[in-house]
């Protein structure tokens, strides 16, 4: 590790946001503060860096946001911070600033940002802040607790109302790419399907077809109603809908959750991770890290090379997927 004597940090949130995102900045601001250090919170995440939004923080630009949801420094995509020439010039600011290390809070696509300006030579640490979960090197990702509860329980309610009609309901959660929030909402309801992204071979009439027969062989054991969680990542719940209708005789229902998944007031358990990582950040910039990825396994908070993280692919895994299925079969209770 360098021995670069950090003075000053800055902190930025960038790409999708996530409930707990203003938790860690505040763990960020209130332990770099603690540890001598100013603090800069730069707006909008890398296009707010090259706008040079930039503010002073201090430990009450941080007073009451623990419990609340979105981020108090914003956040964007910034499509030509990926041109190399343009970093260059992001990484001049953080230098006119006095910025000589910075924390970034986002998904991967943020830490390939930081990666470049840790090669210009900012000493740079990254968050994993996301609702996906879909980040290999970490079990946990800030965010993701909030949205699948959230999306938990809006599916309970959609629940109450599909047992009433005797429907069948299929409710969209987020996940372009990755069935996480899908996977642990349709544990977490007892859904008769999932259906996710990883799973997904682009071929939705077969898919469809495979939905259709376990609602059938459902009904013939007398259950009256289904619920199918779909991830976004697979999508069309719409069309889904009236094509199950259409096969099956039994009035279908698509509720599409969308972006109320990524808001509200993160849960302790994502308040808690989100400023104990908040901290780590600061505490490992000032021993010296840089383009490091800050993650969670095995009960343990751990850093290792931005490249590294980047690198890892994450698989869903197969057995809670198994498990998910199983205990979401018909059964023989139908209240
Ligand atoms: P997330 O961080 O949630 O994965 P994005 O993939 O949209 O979200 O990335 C957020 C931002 O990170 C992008 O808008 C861009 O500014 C920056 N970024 C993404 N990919 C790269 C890259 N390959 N090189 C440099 N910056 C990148
Ligand atoms: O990455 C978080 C996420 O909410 C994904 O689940 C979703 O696919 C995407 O962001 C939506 O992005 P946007 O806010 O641009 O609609």
């Amino acid at each position: 590790m360098e021995n670069k004597v950090i003075k000053t940090i800055g902190v930025l949130t960038s790409g999708g946001d996530a409930p707990a995102m203003n938790a860690a900045v505040r763990a960020v601001v209130r332990t770099a503060i603690a540890r001598g250090l100013s603090v800069k919170g730069i707006l909008r995440g890398y296009s707010g860096l090259l706008n040079e939004e930039i503010i002073d923080m201090t430990e009450k630009s941080t007073s009451n946001i623990i419990s609340r949801g979105g981020t108090i420094l914003r956040t964007a995509r910034c499509e030509e911070f990926k041109n190399p020439e343009v970093q260059k010039v992001a990484a001049d600011i953080c230098r006119k600033h006095g910025i000589d290390g910075l924390v970034v809070i986002g998904g991967d696509g943020s830490f390939r940002g930081a990666g470049c300006l840790a090669k210009l030579g900012i000493n740079t640490v990254a968050l994993p802040g996301t609702i996906d979960l879909d980040i290999a090197c970490t079990e946990y990702t800030i965010g993701f607790d909030t949205a699948v509860n959230t999306a938990m329980e809006a599916i309970d309610k959609i629940k109450d109302t599909s047992i009433s009609h005797e429907r069948c309901s299929i409710i969209e959660v987020m996940g372009r790419d990755a069935g996480y929030i899908a996977l642990w909402c349709g544990m977490a309801t007892g859904a008769e399907n999932i259906l996710i992204p990883e799973k997904f071979d682009g071929n939705l009439p077969q898919t469809e077809m495979e939905v259709i027969e376990s609602i059938l062989r459902s009904r013939a054991k007398g259950k009256k109603h289904h619920l199918i969680v779909n991830a976004e990542g697979i999508g069309h719940s719409y069309g889904m809908a009236k094509r199950i209708e259409a096969a099956t005789g039994i009035e279908t229902r698509a509720t599409i959750l969308g972006h109320m998944q990524r808001g509200g007031n993160p849960t302790a358990i994502d308040r808690f991770h989100a400023s104990m990582m908040g901290a780590y950040a600061v505490d490992l910039l000032i021993r010296g890290g840089n383009k490091r990825v800050v993650g969670y396994k095995h009960g343990e908070y751990y850093d290792l090379d931005i490249q590294e993280a980047l690198s890892m692919t994450k698989n869903i895994d197969e057995y809670q997927l198994e498990i998910a299925k199983i205990l979401g079969k018909t059964v023989g209770d139908y209240h």
